[in-house]
């Protein structure tokens, strides 16, 4: 393989690929490489152009740790990940849509009883969470595990607050409930706020160069687990937020926007007497069975 010219290089480089014995890589791969020189062909890509890309992605890596996924953040931002999220969640339109997980989800989050309050200390004005889990039929789905999380008031969620002396995290605004026999769970926690993500690394300087905000409208993440069922991640949304149709990560659907409905001081919808004023949501999610192919 020798004097391979720009017209070949292409060609060479998939021929070098032969070898691999893994189809699905193969595909992967060929088209990957297909694309990128697209790309470099089309906009007659500069050295000095590559060698700032390579650079951005070198400050990617050097702020990713086990608290800041930039990589995430960087496919959130170019829409990949609700591409990905949208084209491996087809299903009937009476079901949830699903939307992006983000990179503020946590395995092992605490479970509460119904009626909980999972705030845990995080600031923020008080909001009771109610809504019923069902299927496709309408037939409530009980033992569903009810996956939350939210950012507080600050605009910052609980993994990106400071540890304690050991490490560890302490849980605040996060937590699973189980649905009951109707299929409905509820929880109190605190009032969704709009906020950024991250900005202070390079995708927040792409996004700046872009001339784009990092803002993300207001809203609750939902993962939902129950057998029979697919698993659903989504969000449910804030309505009159002002950044709904410029999300920053592309992951706003018209049916996940719902009212957070204020409340004067008075009586919440558990009974707890409240001096201050609070608001509640109320919002259903339908899931899709397992072995649907829709
Ligand atoms: C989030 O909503 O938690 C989120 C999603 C994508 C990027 C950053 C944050
Ligand atoms: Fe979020």
């Amino acid at each position: 393989m020798r004097n391979i010219s720009e017209d070949t290089i292409t060609q060479a480089v998939l021929a070098s690929m032969d070898g691999c014995g893994d189809k699905r890589l193969h595909r992967i791969m060929t088209s990957l490489v297909q694309h990128l020189h697209a790309f470099a062909r089309d906009v007659e890509l500069t050295e000095q152009e590559w060698f700032h890309a390579i650079q951005f992605l070198t400050d990617v890596g050097h702020i990713t740790d086990d608290k800041r996924q930039e990589f995430v953040l960087l496919s959130d931002t170019l829409g990949l990940s609700m591409l990905v999220t949208t084209q491996n969640n087809r299903k009937p339109a009476v079901c949830t849509e699903a939307t992006v997980l983000g990179p503020f989800f946590v395995d092992g989050a605490p479970l509460f009883e119904n009626g909980a309050d999972l705030s845990n200390g995080a600031p923020g004005s008080p909001c009771f969470v109610s809504g019923r889990v069902r299927g496709v039929d309408g037939e409530p789905v009980v033992g569903a595990w009810v996956d939350v999380w939210q950012s507080d008031e600050d605009g910052y969620y609980d993994v990106q607050k400071v540890t304690d002396a050991v490490g560890d995290m302490t849980h605040s605004a996060r937590g699973k409930v189980c649905t009951q026999a109707d299929g409905s769970f509820h929880f109190r926690s605190i009032l969704a706020e709009a906020y950024p993500i991250p900005y202070d690394g390079p995708v927040g300087r792409m996004l700046d160069a872009l001339g784009r905000h990092p803002w993300r409208p207001a809203h609750l993440h939902f993962w939902i687990k129950a057998q029979g069922y697919e698993p659903l991640i989504t969000h449910v949304f804030r309505a009159g937020d002002q950044y709904l149709d410029s999300d920053s990560v592309f992951g706003v659907r018209s049916k996940l926007i719902v009212e957070w409905v204020g409340h004067e001081p008075g009586i919440a919808p558990d009974g707890t007497p409240m001096d201050i004023p609070f608001h509640t949501l109320d919002y259903d999610f339908v899931l899709n069975p397992t072995g649907s192919d829709a």
